[in-house]
């Protein structure tokens, strides 16, 4: 685990370019930091590997101070890739992968071995590769280069300063894929710098967006996207983003958590004015009316109370029991059913409304067609842009 403990950095004449910094890494942890140019996420990458030193406060790697720790054993410990790449053009591809490998005194059927290995691991073949200089190499093989270099001697914990941001958006999805899976077989600790949103969704297991020095908000994409905590963060999503995800929405984002109950004792008479005084599109009968969740029994509907449906059948309202007059057969959705679901189900029986269920099938939400529709036209990009005209 990596931690920031109150950092601040001062540089000649310009004071908390970082500003009382807290960060918590976990192991095995991706985590992408992203903001503005000149927030300040290079200097806080570079404090992990002390290339730059913080003027306050304290950095622990696995409880262990750095600033007490000899910084090229530290160094060595630690990946390092940079946009630029940093191959040594007058080095092949094997020598560039195997540099700190010699300097750890690695045999050379080792390092040959290792790095046979690595290429394979970022998709290079090894002896069309291996001999070859960075410059007869196109920029996405050289960056799968600087990754597999940034591995070589197998550190616990990567730094990777916009790795990808030079290279054409095909290629750059291709990397950010061959990192998820490099990450899925190797569980490396990394620090990943972005200035690109969808890069940080793609790849992130935890995002930290930062201004000023500061870390603004810090926690997994979903709830990034689902609750931004201010507008400096919902402004660097951008809100279409949303729209461009709505598998991220889920039933439990999209309820109305004011479910409108009624006794399964309580009378009919009792449903039509609480129909009518909600104006809900159906009541759930629970056991007893209580505040928290409750499984529901059955659901009701206004078409079934229509007066004049009542009358035709000679229905007295005031006698009649809800128990005899719910509907226990009905459709609810599972808190976690994301939103196109939600939407197929909704569309395809033409439901207005449906309950929203826990794993313990009690009712906690309803999902109405008018919440729906209004969270699509808020999240939908051309609804801003007609706004806009
Ligand atoms: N060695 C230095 N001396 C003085 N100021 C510095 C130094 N390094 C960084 N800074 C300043 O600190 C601030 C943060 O820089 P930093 O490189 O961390 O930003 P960044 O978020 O990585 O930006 P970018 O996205 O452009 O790479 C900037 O204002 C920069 O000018
Ligand atoms: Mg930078």
């Amino acid at each position: 685990m990596i931690e920031f403990k109150k950092i601040s950095k001062n540089f000649d004449g310009r004071t908390n370019v970082i500003d009382n910094l807290n960060l918590k890494i976990n192991k095995g942890e991706l985590v992408v930091l992203i903001g503005e140019s000149g927030c300040g996420k290079t200097t806080t990458m570079k404090m992990i590997n002390l290339l730059t030193k913080p003027s306050e406060g304290k950095i622990l790697i696995d409880g262990k101070n750095i600033l007490e720790m000899d910084k090229i054993e530290l160094r060595r410990n630690i990946g390092y890739v940079i946009q630029k790449v940093g191959l040594l053009p007058h080095m092949t591809v094997g020598e560039n992968i195997e540099i700190i490998p010699k300097l750890k005194k690695w045999d050379k059927e080792k390092r040959e071995q290792r790095t046979k290995e690595l290429l394979e691991l970022v998709d290079l073949d090894y002896e069309l590769y291996y001999n070859r200089y960075p410059n007869e190499l196109s920029g996405g093989q050289q960056q799968r280069i600087g990754i597999a270099r940034a591995l070589a001697v197998n550190p616990d914990i990567i730094l990777m300063d916009e790795p990808f941001s030079a290279l054409d958006p095909i290629t750059r999805k291709k990397l950010q894929d061959e990192i998820i899976k490099i990450q899925d077989e190797l569980h490396k600790t990394i620090i990943f710098v972005t200035h690109d949103m969808d890069e940080a969704i793609a790849i992130a297991d935890k995002i930290a967006v930062m201004d000023k020095g500061k870390i603004i908000q810090y926690d997994i994409p979903e709830e990034i996207l689902k609750h931004p905590k201010n507008d400096f963060v919902e402004y660097f999503i951008g809100k279409e983003r949303l729209w461009k995800q709505p598998e991220m929405f889920l039933a439990k984002d999209l309820m109305k958590k004011d479910v409108h109950k009624i006794s399964l004792e309580g009378n009919i008479a009792k449903a039509v004015d609480k129909l009518k005084d909600s104006n809900a599109s159906v009541l759930i009968v629970v056991d007893k009316i209580r505040d928290k969740a409750q499984k529901a029994l059955g659901v009701i509907t206004p078409n079934r109370l229509k007066a004049s449906e009542l009358k035709k059948k000679g229905i007295n309202k005031d006698t009649k029991k809800i128990k005899d007059y719910m509907r226990t057969e009905f459709v609810a959705v599972d808190e976690n059913t994301n939103m196109l679901n939600v939407l197929d189900i909704m569309s395809k029986r033409d439901f207005k409304s449906v309950p929203v269920t826990n794993s313990e099938n009690e009712v906690v939400g309803i999902i109405t067609s008018t919440s729906l529709l209004n969270l699509i036209t808020e999240i939908s990009p051309e609804a801003e842009e007609k706004e806009e005209k």
